[in-house]
């Protein structure tokens, strides 16, 4: 897969942007994993990203309640935040693999504290910090990864 997007995120508001823009492109079940250090934009991501779906209302951070979704007439969105999990096993514990089963796109937050217990993603987002804003990085892992990806550059 070679598919990828690099992007130079000014300020918050055009990180919900890209957000609301990435969402567009979402049409089928997907999953997303989003990665970056505490505070790097990840969550201000996921809020562009329910604008994209006409979600008007203040936006969770699921750091404590592990799992927000959020349903939609054609999709459920589920934001995923693992940030405090010590132990694979408390995913199990809430029945992790049927979110990711369903009908539904899965945004995950601090992915990489869930071990081996998710299957793998349809895309990859790097957020890094940059001397203004953010650069952003997408990239596809799989057809499905790479379809969202094409569909972004097309509807530019
Ligand atoms: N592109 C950007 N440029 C500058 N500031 C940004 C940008 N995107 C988001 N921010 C700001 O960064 C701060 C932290 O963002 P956010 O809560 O989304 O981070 P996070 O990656 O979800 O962190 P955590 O790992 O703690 O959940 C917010 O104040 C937000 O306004
Ligand atoms: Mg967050």
């Amino acid at each position: 897969m070679n598919e990828f997007i690099l992007k130079h995120v000014r300020n918050e508001s055009q990180m919900l942007d890209l957000g609301q823009r990435m969402a567009k492109s979402c049409k089928n079940p997907a999953t997303i994993f989003l990665y970056g250090e505490l505070g790097a934009g990840k969550t201000t991501l996921v809020r562009g990203f329910l604008r994209g779906f006409g979600f008007k209302e203040a936006v969770k951070s699921p750091t404590y309640t592990i799992v927000e979704s959020y349903s939609f007439d054609t999709m459920t969105v589920h934001h995923f935040d693992f940030y405090r999990i010590n132990d694979p096993e408390e995913l199990e514990f809430i029945g992790i693999k049927d979110y990711f089963s369903g009908n539904a796109i899965c945004l995950v937050e601090w992915p990489e504290k869930a071990g081996q217990l998710l299957p793998p993603t349809d895309l990859s987002c790097y957020i890094e910090p940059h001397a203004i804003g953010r650069n952003v990085k997408w990239v596809a892992h799989t057809e499905k990864g790479m379809e969202i990806l094409k569909r972004y550059k097309n509807e530019k």
